[in-house]
């Protein structure tokens, strides 16, 4: 055998032995790199005859290029089998569970939950949504709402009042949203069909009261709304609110500055069983106020209470929440406890619609 043949038969048995791409490159170098073993027969022909040239040169040209090409075939065998292994050991387990999504573990707060499914009932009967600043003026949150300078109802609002100003002004927490009837009234012309959500301030803490609280307001304003539409759409409200088909509630007579008649209303339940059930047995809850506007709210807004009439009522959001979901104390709401969140809210992507139901 020449020395070719025997160059030949050492590379090529390399070659195969090769068994990852890296042990194949060395290889390559070995062979044909700048001072690889081809590489150096390559520089002896330089000093060969003419005819030893003519024998050696294709010779060694041919063997160049068929471990050139040995290499290259060599190289795709070690390439697939490298994606065939991969291939196999990293398959995906389709079997293992799913991580929870932000869109899992999120929980909506009941305050707001109530509030869009509140906000979806009285946008079904026409209402919009009006809001007002949580610092109001002693005269938007009192006395535009008749509410006479030293009268005893301001006394009852517990209310958390700024210093006074240089002008003698003392600005407050509103103590209910009923202020928002005010600023709408001076903004909007009637027919005005409101409701107003928001949060509320008053000096109260126990279990069914904290110092920050929420409410919607109602107002409607126009030339013929009456008592008989306030009962209906408390009475809706109150149907769709509750999931249930029908709901007996009281009007018992009360006093509220703004209004006049003023009302308070009950809705039936049942304490029987330790926790109150909405609709059904022989007890009441009080659950709002509300009445006809005073014709001196009417005034106060610019508007003439001979032409312009209409009712208003006020409720408390996490009070008919608690009821709603049986929640037992308010505090717990604002305590930021993980814990109840995920225990009490909602899922983030449940909007409560009336088509697809309100809380499921
Ligand atoms: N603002 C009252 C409160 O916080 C609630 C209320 C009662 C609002 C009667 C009204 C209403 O609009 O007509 O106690």
């Amino acid at each position: 055998m020449s020395n070719l043949d025997n160059l030949e038969s050492d590379l090529l048995t390399a070659i195969d032995g090769a068994e990852t791409e890296t042990a194949l490159e060395d290889v390559r170098v070995h062979a044909l790199g700048k001072k690889g073993r081809i590489s150096e027969q390559m520089k002896t022909l330089g000093k060969m005859t003419p005819e030893e040239r003519q024998v050696m040169g294709p010779a060694l040209n041919g063997l160049k290029a068929k471990i050139t090409d040995a290499i290259s075939a060599r190289k795709d065998i070690l390439a697939e089998a490298a994606l065939e292994q991969r291939l196999a050991s990293e398959t995906v387990d389709v079997t293992l569970p799913l991580r929870p999504s932000p869109a899992e573990t999120g929980r909506i707060h009941p305050v707001s939950q109530v509030i869009d499914e509140l906000t979806a009932i009285f946008a079904d009967m026409g209402f919009s949504i009006a809001e007002g600043p949580d610092i109001e003026t002693d005269e938007l949150n009192f006395t535009a709402l008749n509410f006479p300078e030293g009268h005893p109802a301001r006394e009852m609002h517990d209310t958390f009042f700024f210093n006074e100003k240089e002008d003698g002004e003392r600005l407050l927490l509103r103590t209910h949203t009923s202020p928002v009837q005010i600023r709408t009234m001076r903004t909007q012309e009637p027919p005005i069909r409101v409701i107003i959500p928001g949060r509320t301030y008053r000096c109260d803490s126990d279990q069914t009261h904290t110092p920050m609280f929420h409410q919607v307001e109602g107002l409607v304003i126009d030339k013929e709304s009456h008592f008989g539409h306030l009962k209906w759409v408390l009475q809706e409200f109150c149907k769709s609110f509750f999931e249930v088909d029908d709901i007996k509630m009281r009007f018992r007579p009360s006093f509220f500055p703004f209004t006049e008649p003023s009302m308070e209303v009950d809705i039936q339940c049942d304490r029987s069983g330790g926790e109150v059930r909405i609709g059904q047995g022989d007890d009441w809850l009080e659950i709002l106020g509300c009445g006809m506007v005073h014709p001196n709210v009417i005034r106060n807004c610019g508007l003439d209470p001979d032409v312009y009439q209409g009712f208003a009522w006020g409720m408390g959001i996490d009070r008919i929440a608690m009821l709603k979901y049986g929640m037992p104390d308010l505090r717990a709401f604002f305590d930021a406890d993980v814990r109840w969140i995920q225990h009490y809210g909602f899922r983030p992507l449940d909007l409560p619609t009336l088509f697809g139901g309100l809380s499921n």
